[in-house]
């Protein structure tokens, strides 16, 4: 069998933990909302997806920790998308779905909540795609959208906290003049750290960011890792990458899926460095991918 690809892969510069800019590691939520004290845990429990008659996700249950980077890695088509969406119930739009089993967000069932419980969700789960989709609004109004879809109307208010997220968001310099104008007009990099800023504006309780680096040029899509490296100290990500490099460079754990199943997950170490199943082994090796 082929080496395992372990930390020892990387060249050292890539071992070592990002350097982030000062105004992300100085950065905090600024608590508009209701958050709750304590650690947000998601906990899933015998997950089953159907999409009219296929299985795409079998018996699921696994635990993401809090304020960690989960890294969800597995070959095309396994599920990864799939789980981020149940996560954030975007799987309700799914012609012909049937979702059996729980997931459960600090507790609470997300998987048989309706209605209004289901905005409420969607703020505490932000998604971030593989192809950025900013509004089609200005820059300002994106970051301010769900404030004011959740009752936040106040102007003054409404300024710091576009700024704020900006900043977070390691957008802020870039676009401070230019607020008014429309988000098109950003490059991709900018784009995808707008839709960041417009996340995080809501106070997510996770990020789930789907392939969120893989449509971006080198050094956007570092940007966006030392963002997650910086904001893990106040909320819980979930990253589904193709690139095992990356999930070698950002993951605290990692979950490894096959055609539907979760096959290991556990501490990034472990699983990188001592995978205890045949396929992962083999996944890890680069024997298929
Ligand atoms: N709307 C849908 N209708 C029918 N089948 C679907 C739908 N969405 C996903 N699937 C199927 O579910 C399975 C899992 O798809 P999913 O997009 O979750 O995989 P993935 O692991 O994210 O793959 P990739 O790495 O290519 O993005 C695939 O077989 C896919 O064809
Ligand atoms: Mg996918």
């Amino acid at each position: 069998m082929k080496h395992l690809f372990t930390a020892m892969s990387l060249p050292a510069e890539e071992r070592k933990p990002a350097a982030v800019g000062k105004l992300v590691t100085m950065f905090r939520p600024d608590h508009k909302f209701e958050r709750g004290e304590g650690e947000s845990e998601l906990v899933v429990e015998n997950l089953n997806v159907h999409i009219k008659q296929q299985h795409i996700l079998k018996e699921i249950s696994l635990t993401i920790p809090d304020k960690k980077i989960t890294c969800i890695i597995g070959p095309s088509g396994c599920g990864k998308s799939t789980l981020l969406k149940t996560f954030n119930r975007l799987i309700d739009s799914v012609e012909g779905v049937r979702v059996s089993g729980r997931v459960l967000l600090n507790g609470e069932d997300i998987v048989g909540s309706g209605g209004a419980e289901i905005i409420n969700l969607r703020r505490k789960m932000g998604l971030i795609s593989q192809k950025p989709c900013p509004l089609p609004m200005s820059i300002f109004d994106n970051v301010a959208y769900g404030c004011r879809v959740h009752g936040i109307r106040n102007r003054r208010k409404l300024r710091m906290i576009v700024r704020h997220y900006l900043e977070a968001a390691g957008l802020w310099e870039e676009v401070k003049e230019r607020l008014n104008t429309p988000a098109a007009r950003l490059s991709i990099g900018q784009q995808q750290r707008l839709c960041l800023a417009r996340s995080l504006a809501v106070e997510p309780h996770f990020i789930l960011a789907d392939e969120a680096t893989s449509a971006l040029d080198p050094i956007s899509s570092k940007t966006i890792e030392e963002l997650f490296i910086a904001l893990k100290q106040h909320y819980s990500i979930v990253m589904v990458t193709h690139t095992l490099r990356q999930a070698l460079r950002v993951a605290d754990h990692v979950v490894f899926m096959y055609l539907g199943q979760v096959i290991e997950a556990g501490p990034a170490d472990q699983v990188f460095n001592n995978p205890t199943n045949k396929l992962t082994q083999k996944y890890l090796s680069g024997i298929f991918s």
